[in-house]
């Protein structure tokens, strides 16, 4: 998926997972799936903070519908015992949601944990309708049965970083998407 134009490698980078062209080309599409899928209706999105804001603010440039915009910030279980952790709403929503088409915007579904806990929570809202929409699906890694509505990439188990997502805080500002060298990787309860 990389191209060779978007070389050199970060140095902190293994491989390039998914090049910023590629990340481009995709984010254009999926902007076209979700216009034809939505129609003309106005869409109210939530999108997940830190890690969909880079994700978003392209993707809703690619999507001609008028859209509406609110953020939920969901602490991470990772940083728990994975037995006990659960994700848990560090910031809800601002905008009503009953009633209204609503798109939901992650960066990556893996455990699947996180999508869960934000739609139910969507869904005591009562909206008219709710889709997931996210970036990259690790879909080996499920906890819980779940599939995305659209999916960017499907991508092999490997923890990514780069253009929203980050280890430890960093790399979210990358363009293009890559695995960290194993020196640079620690537990993913660091993540
Ligand atoms: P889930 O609840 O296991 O589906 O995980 C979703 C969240 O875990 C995402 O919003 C990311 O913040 C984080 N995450 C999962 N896999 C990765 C990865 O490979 N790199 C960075 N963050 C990840
Ligand atoms: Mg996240």
């Amino acid at each position: 998926m990389s191209d060779l134009k978007d070389f050199p490698l970060h140095a902190d980078f293994e491989t390039v997972l998914v090049s910023e062209s590629a990340i481009r080309r995709r984010v254009k599409n999926l902007g076209a799936e979700i216009a034809a899928a939505y129609g003309g209706e106005e869409i109210t999105v939530v999108a997940i903070i830190n890690g969909a804001i880079l994700f978003t603010a392209d993707l809703l440039r690619e999507i001609p519908n008028p859209i509406r915009l609110d953020c939920v910030r969901v602490s991470s279980y990772r940083n728990e015992t994975r037995t006990r952790g659960k994700p848990r709403l560090l910031h809800s929503l601002a905008l009503d949601l009953g009633g209204r088409h609503v798109l939901l915007i992650d960066d990556i579904l893996d455990t699947a944990k996180t999508l869960t806990f934000v739609v139910d929570l969507i869904k005591k809202h009562r909206p008219a309708s709710i889709r997931t929409c996210v970036l990259l699906d690790k879909r080996g890694r499920r906890e819980v049965e779940f599939e995305a509505d659209f999916v960017g990439f499907q991508i092999p188990d490997k923890f990514v970083v780069g253009y929203g997502l980050d280890f430890a805080e960093r790399y979210r500002n990358l363009p293009c998407i890559g695995v960290l060298k194993p020196s640079l990787q620690n537990p993913p309860e660091w993540a």
